[in-house]
């Protein structure tokens, strides 16, 4: 299968047809409007590739999600994040070696300048600690050139993110910054910088820090979701890394993407104050008239499982057990589930658990506050949005990343004064 056939208007179209290493097969439209004038319109961009990548593979039918051909379940056992980050952002599995040296560039770089710290000093409490990592992540390029080497700038990005974060959570409860730690891995320095303070000695469970590397591997990557085509666009203009990551921590905050773990738990809390009556909630959310949908459900790609849920929801049990808690708004998202996967509506629409729906359930045992759910999610994607802005930029064949439209507005408008309207 080379080629695809379009007519049009009589005329016959000869359209070439690529296939993926994993079968997928993409008729191949550059052409098209150069030949025959017309271009193809998909709002939501549903059904339209915008690129060829090596990085991540999702087959939504059979719930298969793999990091540069390694099952995330294999991932999700036997690595490590950084290892993750390694592996989706080099294209390999680090040798022992490599992985020290990552290890060691990233703590030794996990220091923001001194002088950032007044950036923080002009937000109110009530500030969402999503806009401030993408103020800070941006206000980074002034520190760091966009001629400096780009693996350097990569390794200052992976390493201070995480003190972005914590400093932001830090300043919006008035607690003193904790700086970061060398004697940590990244997820325990993470958890340290949220949670130590100045008075007593904090020591990071064991627990959280194994429940958090977790969260941030199978958060890591997942091909063009919606921020991570925002860190492509931004980055087709030649745009500096800092401001293509910026964009894309703006495009996450959307409780429609990463913001859904926060509308997850916000959800859950609200059925939980409303007598628990979680049956009123999967009627609203059959109701298009109530406007209301069941965070943490459907997928654009998923149309059956989404791996990561299922994975999550296993370590959930786990976390919650260790630390001999019990949430009843776990109970709540297990009865949603269990309703959601027999009844029609869902099943129709297979509308399945997706990466958000438990993952908040894991944050709030870990006594992340809610407002930071989604910088979580941008602590774990962060890798794989350099991943795709390395690969865009490295193919010499990329251009600017400019869609047509179809126009729809006014036709022959003749301008009249202001006097005479
Ligand atoms: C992430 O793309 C990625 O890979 C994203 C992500 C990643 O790792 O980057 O996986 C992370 O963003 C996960 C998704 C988190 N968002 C949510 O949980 C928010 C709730 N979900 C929905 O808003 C929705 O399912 C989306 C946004 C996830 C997907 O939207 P689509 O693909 O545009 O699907 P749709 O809105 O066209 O839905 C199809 C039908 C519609 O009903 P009909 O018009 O066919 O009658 O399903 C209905 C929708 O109304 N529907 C829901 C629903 N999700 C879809 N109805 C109730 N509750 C829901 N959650």
């Amino acid at each position: 299968m080379n080629s695809a056939k379009l007519i049009l208007d009589n005329k016959e179209y000869e359209l070439p047809v690529i296939v993926g290493s994993e079968g997928e097969v993409g008729i191949d439209i550059t052409q098209l409007r150069g030949k025959s004038g017309a271009i193809t319109l998909d709002s939501g961009y549903g059904n339209t590739g915008s690129c060829e990548s090596a990085i991540t593979f999702i087959d939504g039918e059979k719930g298969i999600l793999h990091y540069r051909g390694y099952p995330i379940e294999a991932l999700a056992r036997q690595s490590n994040f950084t290892e993750v980050a390694y592996l989706l952002i080099n294209d390999k599995l680090p040798s022992k070696t490599e992985l020290d040296n990552f290890n060691y560039s990233l703590t030794h770089h996990s220091l923001i300048r001194e002088d950032m710290k007044k950036f923080f000093e002009g937000y109110p409490p009530s500030a969402h600690p999503m806009g401030i990592l993408a103020a800070m992540i941006s206000s980074l390029s002034a520190y760091y050139s966009q001629k400096d080497d780009m693996d350097l700038n990569i390794i200052r990005l992976i390493a201070k993110i995480k003190t972005l974060a914590a400093f932001a959570y830090k300043k919006l409860i008035g607690q003193p910054y904790i700086y970061p730690r060398n004697d940590l891995s990244y997820a325990a320095d993470f958890l340290n910088m949220m949670y130590a303070v100045p008075s007593e000695k904090y020591e990071v469970p064991k627990v959280l820090e194994d429940a958090l590397d977790l969260l941030l591997i199978l958060h890591a990557d997942h091909e063009q979701n919606c921020s991570t085509s925002t860190v492509r666009m931004v980055g087709s203009s030649e745009a500096n890394l800092f401001a293509a990551i910026s964009a894309g921590v703006g495009a996450l905050w959307g409780k429609l993407h990463g913001g859904a773990n926060q509308a997850v738990l916000e959800m859950l809390e609200k059925i939980q104050k409303d007598g628990g009556n979680y049956k009123k909630y999967m009627d609203m959310a059959k109701d298009k008239n109530s406007g209301f949908k069941l965070m943490g459900f459907g997928h654009r790609v998923y149309k059956n499982f989404d791996p990561r849920a299922t994975i999550l929801k296993e370590a959930c049990d786990k976390v919650l057990s260790e630390l001999g808690i019990t949430d009843p708004l776990l109970d709540i998202a297990k009865n949603l589930e269990r309703i959601a996967l027999e009844d029609n509506y869902f099943v129709e629409r297979k509308l399945y658990p997706n990466v958000d729906f438990y993952s908040g359930i894991i944050y709030r045992a870990m006594k992340i506050p809610t407002e930071m759910f989604t910088v979580m999610f941008a602590l774990g994607r962060l890798p794989g949005w350099i991943a795709h802005w390395k690969e865009m930029r490295s193919n010499l064949q990329s251009r600017i990343n400019r869609p047509r439209q179809i126009y729809t507005g006014n036709v022959n408008q003749k301008y009249v004064p202001i006097e005479s309207r």
